[in-house]
């Protein structure tokens, strides 16, 4: 387990820096990321590299048994470099530029930061690349954070040869695009710019180009940097922090050229359910690279500066959310950051070393959980999840564009979806529509609006050899230009679910403060039919759910109509369908239900699939993960929690049989054969 944080000694006096290994010692450090945003303090002009200082700081870790995580400092360029070259800042859709003074004030794409970075990475590596003290090395960081798309002239160069690069031909452009409408048809690709400030409604397909230009060219800077640090003749692993489900970066994607996945994970103590999105974050990245442990890259000891309120981890928190990254996958806890910095804008963000000093409850937890992570045994990456959610970038990006029927928040339906399956305690894996399905018994695919032929295929071939797809509203409805098929909707979907969609009856989303909510609101007497219907009532094998966003028309071709709309505009109509085709079973549901909807119907879905809880009988605030036969337990609930499994105790060696958790308790059970064989695998 590697255990650790963030170090920038840079923003310290060479006096401190033993004092640093000393403390880092006590609290069992294992390992720090160096360097990252030390590049002005390398560079000090171009051609002018001072290495002395971090050859200095880099043996003293080493003599000391401290491992290096190496940043290559690319991060925040220094300001004699936008000074000499202001053209390689970044500009926002209005033009506007992103100046310099705080951090990642670069444009992707600019030719003369790539130049200078080069320049920094190549000395760099071929510095450290034999440096017995570096086991890893950290490229730039968190991409796209701040600047999530440049506009800037760079931009617009790049993204018409990466146009040019994938169409070939403006001709084959303006066919994809579909720019016959509103008279948008180039007739070279010098006429196309980014999605800049327009007068209205942007064109659907270059906007999503646009998206796909931008995670590609964050990726070519990752590929460029990492080529040069292998080149160099570096053998560590190479990776880049990642921030769980990030919208402008296609992580799918990038995780093919990444070693290991690395994730920084910030939870907010204020919100008593953010386990939840801190899961699926932590199985995102486990599904990233299935089979590869990955790396809890950051997180907090306690209060981060960036949020509107900050308020500290509970007493336990903090290792309590280290447990549940390790029980999702990780192989390592690292903060942001190891000492408290005393200036700069995140002088109030919490360290592993608070400013407070080591008489501290921080510091106090810190040395706690650096001891329990010494000799930690071994864990095997595998969460043999039964259930995969389907999540796709490609999909976000299309359904971030406005003039849809109704305003959705693919992210955070997804993370809905999923909270409801994590709630009833079975492991989930994330997964691509292209991915490989084959090891689970139920896949949920919500609003899955963008469809292409690739992912409907996969889809269909896992159905046909024995899968259970739950499908929900909004989804196969365009192709991978955002344009309708020819045929209607649910085009690659229709032999799996012998139903396809006439209409997709946009309701007054949950979150419109159109005043009109109580007008559909049945429960208060209304008809539920008019221009203000908020919701439709489903009556299905599951009971009774209240459905959001869509009623769906439905045309039944093949399908079993199991569930109705009981109340609206489509009261009678069918509301849930399912056939079988080939060995498996398509299920398909026309609305998008409430969160308790989302409980009963994927709780059905789970017992149609065969898929058992991993522990039955668990409260809702107790989080359970697998690892192999490890199941880790976490009592995220203020309620002392009672938990009926028995196995061994990991860390203790000792048996458990039945256990009582506290709050932010947990532990970690190697399950015995018997546990294990009460679940259906
Ligand atoms: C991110 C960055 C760090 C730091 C933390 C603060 O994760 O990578 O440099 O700014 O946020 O929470």
């Amino acid at each position: 387990m590697y255990y650790g944080g963030d170090y920038n000694p840079e923003q310290w006096p060479e006096e401190v820096w033993k004092e640093d290994v000393r403390l880092m010692r006590e609290a069992g450090v294992t390992v720090v990321s160096l360097g990252i945003f030390a590049w002005a303090r390398i560079q000090e002009d171009e051609g002018a590299f001072d290495w002395e200082w971090l050859d200095r700081v880099v043996d003293l870790l080493h003599e000391n048994g401290i491992q290096v995580n190496m940043g290559t400092a690319t991060a925040s360029p220094p300001p004699w470099a936008t000074t000499k070259y202001p053209e390689m800042l970044p500009k926002d859709a209005n033009g506007a530029i992103y100046g310099p003074g705080s951090r990642q004030h670069f444009a992707p794409t600019s030719p003369v930061y790539r130049r200078l970075a080069v320049e920094l990475v190549r000395e760099l590596a071929a510095r450290y690349a034999h440096h017995p003290a570096v086991v890893m090395w950290h490229v730039n960081n968190e991409y796209g954070c701040h600047v999530n798309y440049d506009y800037s002239d760079n931009a617009r160069d790049a993204f018409r040869v990466w146009l040019q690069t994938k169409y070939g031909t403006i001709d084959a452009l303006n066919e994809a695009w579909g720019t016959a409408f509103w008279s948008q048809i180039y007739t070279s690709f010098d006429q196309v710019f980014p999605p800049r400030k327009a007068p209205y409604s942007l064109n659907p397909g270059g906007a999503l180009d646009f998206k796909r230009f931008t995670s590609d060219a964050a990726l070519e800077l990752y590929v460029m940097e990492r080529d040069i640090i292998r080149a160099a003749g570096a053998t560590q692993p190479i990776s880049t922090n990642f921030m769980g489900p990030f919208h402008p970066l296609d992580y799918w994607r990038w995780a093919d050229e990444i070693d290991i996945i690395t994730n920084d994970n910030y939870p907010d103590p204020n919100d008593p359910e953010s386990f939840r999105s801190s899961a699926f974050a932590l199985d995102l990245m486990r599904s990233l690279k299935p089979g590869v442990p990955w790396l809890l890259m950051e997180q907090s000891t306690g209060a981060l500066s960036w949020r509107p309120s900050n308020a500290p981890k509970a007493p336990g928190q903090m290792e309590a959310l280290s447990a549940q990254a390790i029980g999702h996958g990780a192989d390592g806890v690292l903060f942001f950051q190891w000492r408290q910095s005393r200036r700069g804008s995140e002088k109030f963000h919490s360290a592993m070393l608070p400013q407070a000093g080591t008489q501290t409850r921080t510091w106090r937890e810190v040395t706690r959980l650096g001891e329990t992570l010494k000799e930690f045994p071994q864990l095997a990456p595998e969460s043999h999840a039964k259930v995969g959610v389907v999540f796709d970038w490609e999909n976000w990006w299309a359904l971030a564009h406005t003039d849809q029927p109704v305003a959705l928040d693919y992210g955070r339906l997804v993370q809905r979806w999923y909270a409801a399956l994590h709630a009833q305690h079975v492991s989930i894996d994330l997964v691509k529509p292209t991915g490989d399905l084959s090891s689970y018994s139920l896949v949920v695919a919500p609003q899955l609006y963008l469809l292409n032929d690739a992912g409907s295929e996969n889809l269909s071939s896992y159905v046909r050899q024995g899968g259970h797809l739950l499908v929900s509203a909004f989804t196969d409805v365009v192709d991978q230009n955002d344009a309708f098929r020819e045929g209607g909707y649910q085009v690659g979907l229709r032999q799996v679910l012998g139903v396809t969609v006439e209409d997709f009856g946009a309701l007054v989303a949950p979150s419109s403060d159109t005043g009109l909510r109580s007008v559909g609101d049945s429960t208060k007497g209304g008809s539920g039919i008019g221009p203000g219907q908020s919701h439709a009532s489903v009556t299905g094998p599951f009971g009774t759910l209240r459905g959001e966003y869509f009623c769906e028309e439905l045309r039944v071709l093949s399908a079993d109509v199991i569930g109705t709309f009981t109340d609206g505009r489509l009261k009678g109509a069918p509301a849930l369908t399912q056939q079988a085709y080939g060995a498996g079973r398509g299920t398909y549901l026309a609305t998008i239900p409430d969160d308790a909807g989302m409980l009963s119907v994927t709780s059905w879905a789970l017992a149609e699939a065969g898929v058992q809880p991993e522990l039955s009988g668990l409260s809702p605030w107790v989080e359970v993960a697998r690892r192999g036969d490890v199941l880790t337990l976490i009592n995220h609930g203020t309620e002392t929690a009672t938990v009926r499994v028995t196995g061994e105790n990991v860390l203790s060696g000792n048996p458990v049989n039945g256990i009582e958790l506290e709050m932010f308790e947990w532990v970690m059970v190697r399950l015995s054969n018997k546990t294990v064989s009460g679940a259906v695998r």
